[in-house]
């Protein structure tokens, strides 16, 4: 009697085990191409917003350079992709990604928009799990704290101005909050210091340009990365 007890509930716990992850995959299944596409959506917005129709006359979505983890400063984790927005054949703007590793509440994914002059356009957190409250206010919608950074560049401030004021630098911290806006600045200040050292790959002009001369090069290249596309 207790035998068949236990044998008819152990079939039960294992047929509910199977539906569930029936359930689960299958849910997974129907909703991996709506979300990746609602992030596609999301970085398209937040390109247009960095640099805005007006400015480029390309698809920055399809104007890219593909870079891996081996981009020296950008902290990725994986592979990303630099957009280009041009204007004609010249290249005005390449939106650079970088991860700001040591949020209050670990990775905090950034795009930094640079100019050809090597002023900044814009900068806006992609995801981030900082506090509510406190160390959200990276992100655009919660305030306007990430506009900031336009038209700064490598020399505005000279680099000990590159810190948030507590650090004797220019940039705001947030109220109760210093680490997230201490991360940011560091992070912006690397995908600058990146452009910077590979400005004649992503600014000279033309298809030919090529991530092979990027300064992940040869990691890059090996790990089929690199191609724009
Ligand atoms: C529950 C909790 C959540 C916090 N979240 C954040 C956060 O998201 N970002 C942040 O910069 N500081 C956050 N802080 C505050 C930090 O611990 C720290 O006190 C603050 O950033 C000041 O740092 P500082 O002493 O280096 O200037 C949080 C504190 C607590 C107790």
């Amino acid at each position: 009697m207790l035998r068949e007890s236990i044998t008819r509930n152990s079939w039960l716990l294992a047929v509910f085990a199977v539906c569930t992850t029936l359930l689960i995959s299958g849910t997974y299944l129907l909703t991996r191409d709506r979300i990746s596409e609602q992030k596609r959506m999301a970085e398209e917005k937040a390109l247009l917003e960095i640099v805005p129709r007006e400015r480029h006359d390309n698809s920055m979505l399809d104007d890219v350079i593909e870079i891996g983890p081996q981009a020296q400063g950008l902290d990725l984790s994986e592979v990303k992709r630099i957009y280009l927005a041009r204007r004609g054949d010249a290249v005005v703007t390449a939106i650079i990604p970088v991860v700001a590793p040591d949020g209050y509440t670990g990775d905090i994914e950034l795009i930094v928009g640079v100019n050809a002059d090597g002023t900044i356009a814009g900068v806006r957190a992609l995801s981030h799990k900082e506090t509510p409250g406190l160390g959200d206010k990276v992100d655009l919608k919660k305030s306007p704290w990430v506009l900031g950074f336009n038209g700064r560049s490598l020399g505005n401030p000279a680099l000990p101005g590159w810190a948030v004021k507590k650090d004797k630098g220019v940039f705001d911290q947030f109220t109760g909050a210093t680490i997230t806006p201490r991360a940011v600045v560091a992070a912006t200040l690397r995908a600058l210091q990146y452009a910077d050292a590979n400005r004649k790959t992503l600014f000279t002009s033309g298809v030919e340009t090529s991530a092979g001369t990027l300064n992940e090069a040869s990691a890059a290249q090996a790990a089929g990365v690199g191609e724009e596309r």
